[in-house]
């Protein structure tokens, strides 16, 4: 088949490309090796930027976040017994909303299925051709097993960080690379919600971050051993270790439903675009969730990408997409810098010595006791300007 843009990936990087290609009049065919069940169900990011809302809305991509996101207007850090707020409200005027990863990918496919999207389930890319030609494609097997061939003028490698097509931009293993000696257990739980907003909490025990679902569902992290077998906890025990981590605040305990291990590394492509084949999302880069950053610089990509792709395939104009890596690296480094400040300043390094635990007290003393450090932590969590990007 033929399209003019072809997309693997229909995480919300791609789904949401698809969306503003579509808009501006241009083509694509959108895969994904999952089910259209799984990408609905699987539990993901919970925490949207302000302007991640606004871009989501305002293109028509969801209406429902308007109406069902919760806006938080700002966060709790605790350390040392004491919880000290983050007020976005007051520091920047902006506020973040939660609103879990997988509405939003619900809204994305209802709305690109309805105006007649391309999209098809359980096509599984083997790999990318042609970056360097004016029709790449992307080879890949359809649901039954039969070949597919999609040729395009365009590929967009949006699929994941265990990306097929990262091989023909950057080669499958290139990239700038941190792996973080330790993970998040994370939890869904039958409870009320424990605090109003999100509690990020530096404990002696490690870190624990207390978020929220809605008013029944309540999602829970806490820090541990990369190599932990999430079935080894009883739920008591889960319980115990949350609440010895958030010393000072009574967690609302209720029936556990889902446990999973997320791993923490931290990952930038050495190359995001080769010919006419790009990168963008977590197959680009990814981050640590400490700071909830994953999915709203996937939309940030996507901005860049679909104004540079306007430019090429209605003007045919190289110039946006050339300076494209450039662009998306420039808010990217600044993500990766917030997602592992925020968890090297919170969480507890195995090897950490007395001088290192009493300098990240000092640390988070010379945040939350400063307007200005207060005023950094808020302007990055609530996201940079997207104006410009578009
Ligand atoms: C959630 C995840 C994050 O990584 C974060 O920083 C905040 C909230 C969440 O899943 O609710």
């Amino acid at each position: 088949v033929r399209t003019r843009v072809a997309i693997v990936g229909a995480g919300p990087a791609g789904l949401l490309l698809s969306h503003l290609l579509a808009g501006s009049g241009i083509e694509s065919i959108v895969i994904d090796q999952r089910s259209r069940e799984e990408i609905e169900t699987t539990i993901r990011a919970g925490i949207l930027e302000q302007g991640t809302v606004e871009v989501l809305a305002s293109s028509g991509a969801s209406d429902r976040v308007l109406t069902a996101a919760h806006r938080h207007e700002g966060i709790e850090l605790r350390f040392a017994g004491d919880g000290h707020r983050i007020d976005f409200a007051a520091l920047v005027d902006r506020a973040v909303y939660l609103y879990p990863q997988h509405e939003a990918l619900k809204d994305l496919i209802t709305a690109r299925l309805a105006a007649g999207q391309d999209l098809r389930f359980g096509v599984t890319a083997q790999r990318v051709e042609g970056a360097e030609t004016d029709r790449p494609a992307v080879i890949a097997t359809d649901a039954d097993g039969q070949a597919l061939t999609i040729e395009a003028e365009f590929v967009v490698g949006a699929d994941g960080s265990r990306s097929v097509a990262r091989a023909a931009v950057s080669g499958s293993r290139n990239g700038y690379f941190r792996e973080y000696p330790f993970a998040w257990f994370g939890i869904l739980c039958e409870a009320p919600p424990s605090a109003e907003e999100l509690i990020y909490s530096n404990s002696p025990d490690g870190f624990a971050l207390i978020s929220q679902r809605s008013d029944t569902v309540q999602r829970m992290y806490f820090q541990c051993d990369p190599e932990v077998d999430p079935d080894s906890f009883s739920q008591e025990q889960l319980w115990d270790e949350l609440q010895k981590r958030v010393p000072g605040t009574t967690l609302k305990e209720g029936p556990i439903f889902q446990r999973d291990v997320l791993r923490f590394r931290s990952f930038v492509a050495h190359e995001l675009l080769k010919g006419r084949v790009a990168l963008i999302g977590d197959a680009a880069h990814t981050v640590p969730p400490t700071g909830a950053k994953g999915m709203n610089l996937a939309v940030a990509d996507v901005l860049v990408l679909e104004k540079a792709l306007r430019a090429l395939l209605l003007e045919d104009d190289h110039r946006l997409l050339e300076a494209f890596p450039e662009t998306a690296l420039h808010r990217i480094w600044k993500a990766q810098h917030f997602s592992w400040w925020m968890t090297s300043m919170l969480h507890v390094a195995p090897e950490a010595s007395d001088f290192d635990r009493l300098r990240q007290l000092g640390e988070l003393r010379s945040v939350v006791e400063s307007e200005a450090g207060r005023r950094f932590l808020a302007e990055a969590y609530t996201g940079w300007p997207l104006e410009g990007l578009q």
